[in-house]
């Protein structure tokens, strides 16, 4: 598969270089639109640095929380306090201390399936979009933030899982994951997460280096078909990228 056409990628020295390209970004982001903003945050271990940035100085002092909207990309069918949760872990790390609660919007993980999760997160996308059909015209998300797992997957949009294929519905339950943690996921689906201005992945460490080559060479990975309707952008570190990246 060809490289998506709107995709760059931002080569950084290291993990702490990452989260602050990151961290510019995302306020670029809140800064360009004067209303109401939207960002779809993401789970797993790559992001924490971000969002320890955007909870502290000088990000905590430029973001205008009341007009700033949180979502998740995907989350782990446990509850909301259990340390596998991604919304969980962003609420603890920064939303808790300095979002308004009504802007912070969780995948309820208590509801009674994931399906139903997912059908929930649906409605609530939609009430908040203002329609039913997403506008490419009209992204739902100013960022989207991503990472990559080791088999390809991004968000909970695991290699060969019918999630991958789904076009109608915008978000999804996953009855079993791919890869460890081995629990239920809820996630939304490629158009509703291609709905976004930008969408942002993280890639760190040598650990990422072998799927990165991958996903950077065309594979036909979740991760390389993500795209935005906007930009979409890669910053990987030195650790996690190929040393020719530009020979894929
Ligand atoms: C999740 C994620 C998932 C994650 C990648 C990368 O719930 O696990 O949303 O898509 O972003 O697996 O995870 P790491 O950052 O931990 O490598």
């Amino acid at each position: 598969m060809a490289p998506n056409d709107n995709r760059s990628i931002i080569a950084v020295a290291d993990a702490a270089a990452l989260a602050k390209a990151a961290a510019k970004r995302v306020q670029a982001r809140i800064d360009a639109n004067a209303g109401r903003v939207a960002i779809c945050l993401t789970g797993g271990s790559s992001p924490k640095r971000l969002y320890e940035l955007l909870g502290a100085d000088p990000y905590k002092g430029q973001i205008p929380w009341d007009r700033v909207h949180w979502f998740i990309g995907d989350d782990r069918f446990v509850p909301p306090g259990d340390p596998l949760n991604n919304m969980g872990m962003a609420r603890r790390i920064f939303l808790d201390h300095l979002a308004p609660a009504e802007n912070v919007h969780p995948i309820d993980t208590g509801a009674v399936s994931p399906d139903a999760a997912a059908q929930g997160y649906e409605r609530a996308l939609k009430s908040f979009y203002g329609a039913d059909r997403l506008d490419p015209a009209k992204p739902l998300f100013d960022v989207v933030l991503m990472g990559v797992g080791p088999d390809g997957h991004t968000a909970s949009l695991f290699p060969g899982y019918p999630a991958t294929l789904e076009i109608e519905r915008w978000v999804i339950g996953v009855p079993k994951a791919n890869v460890s943690p081995f629990v239920p996921r809820v996630t939304l689906t490629f158009p509703a997460l291609a709905s976004c201005r930008e969408m942002l992945f993280e890639v760190s460490g040598t650990d990422k280096r072998a799927i990165l080559t991958r996903v950077l060479a065309g594979d036909d990975l979740p991760a390389g078909r993500a795209h935005s309707v906007g930009e979409t952008t890669w910053l990987a570190d030195s650790a996690a990228l190929p040393e020719n990246p530009g020979d894929q």
